[in-house]
């Protein structure tokens, strides 16, 4: 018999701050109906001046370790997915690791914008399926608000802050079915975050907000999104009717809307918490996962299709029985 990958505990960490729409609408030229309709979203959490990546990955971190009922220092691995760390280096896994008091464990980032998630649990399912690692933490934090141009009404309307987390251990019972994760670096310029520091006469970047051409991504978003469905399905030799709950990056109900419907569900079994969060990158999937085990929506047993799409591109899925 194989070994999977277990969730065993999840976690998750919102700043108090909100931002409304109506509070952005005073920052720029925008309205609620016009944001709200677009995108779905009505208010986003905005992280205080004392928080970091790092400080909200430990809050959903001790979450999940405490609902899991293990020590930390029984974590083999710690993989965090983060595109606005607290320094380049040490990543924020490492700094994560010291908050959690545990020296023995292996700790780092992984850079993979919107997708990081799932990518991150892509590296931990193939740990704990090759036997190296038993138990490894997974977290998505992400610090949005330091990275978006609140002059810029394309981009600032979108994200928000905060951090999700998942615990995984191997087990004899499933787990994780299977991840899939794919990137194609040609799109660019359609969405990136600068680097200013680094960033040479070629690129001319000297601020380090996010810069996003909404509409291309939008399209190439819902085209691939619907492709790594049938990948998933077919992977797994399953028809759509096999998954219960899809749990969607949350960056637009439009977007996760037109997933739904590829896969023929309603929008009942599908976890959006972007409403009052925005897209908080990497952390969307891993929160909106915690959010909808936390209320009794997923039981055990259950088949979940998470899914997400970011710069890079990068997109990825993970086909899990809870
Ligand atoms: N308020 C009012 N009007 C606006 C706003 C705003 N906040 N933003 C744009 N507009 C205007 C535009 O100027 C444009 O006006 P025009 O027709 O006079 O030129 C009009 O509204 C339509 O603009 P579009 O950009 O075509 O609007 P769209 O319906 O595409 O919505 C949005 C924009 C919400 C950004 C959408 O494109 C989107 O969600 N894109 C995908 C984002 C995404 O998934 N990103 C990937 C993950 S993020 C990551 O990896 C970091």
């Amino acid at each position: 018999m194989g070994t999977y990958a277990r969730i065993i505990g999840t976690g998750g960490y919102l700043p108090e701050s909100q931002r409304t729409n109506e509070d952005i609408s005073l920052l720029v030229d925008t309205s609620d109906a016009w944001i709200l309709e677009r995108t779905g979203i009505k208010s986003r959490r905005i992280a205080a001046a004392d928080e970091s990546a790092a400080s909200m990955a430990e809050i959903a971190a001790r979450q999940a370790i405490e609902v899991a009922g293990i020590a930390a220092e029984e974590i083999d691995a710690i993989i965090v997915a983060t595109g606005t760390p607290d320094r380049v280096y040490p990543s924020t896994a490492c700094l994560l690791q010291h908050r959690l008091g545990i020296q023995q464990c292996v700790g780092f980032d992984v850079q993979a914008a919107c997708s990081g998630s799932i990518f991150a649990l892509s590296i931990a399912d193939q740990y704990i399926k090759t036997g190296m690692y038993r138990k490894v933490l997974v977290v998505g934090s992400e610090i949005c608000s330091r990275v978006v141009d609140w002059t810029d009404r394309g981009t600032c309307i979108l994200f928000g802050d905060g951090a999700g987390a998942l615990l995984l251990e191997a087990s004899a019972e499933p787990g994780v079915l299977s991840t899939h994760i794919h990137s194609d670096g040609q799109y660019e310029e359609l969405l990136y975050l600068p680097n200013p520091q680094v960033a040479s006469a070629l690129t001319k970047d000297d601020v380090g907000f996010i810069n996003m051409r909404g509409n291309e991504v939008f399209k190439v978003a819902v085209n691939t999104l619907g492709r790594i469905v049938d990948e998933t399905l077919a992977a797994n030799n399953l028809d759509k009717t096999a998954i219960d709950w899809l749990v969607p990056h949350q960056a637009n109900i439009r977007i996760i809307e037109a997933t739904a419907r590829k896969l023929k569900m309603s929008m009942e079994q599908v976890v959006v918490t972007l409403q009052h969060q925005g897209n908080t990158s990497s952390a969307s999937v891993l929160l909106a996962l915690n959010e909808a085990v936390r209320d009794g929506r997923i039981q055990r047993g259950q088949i979940l299709l998470l899914e997400a799409f970011g710069a890079g591109f990068t997109w990825g899925s993970a086909l899990i029985k809870y």
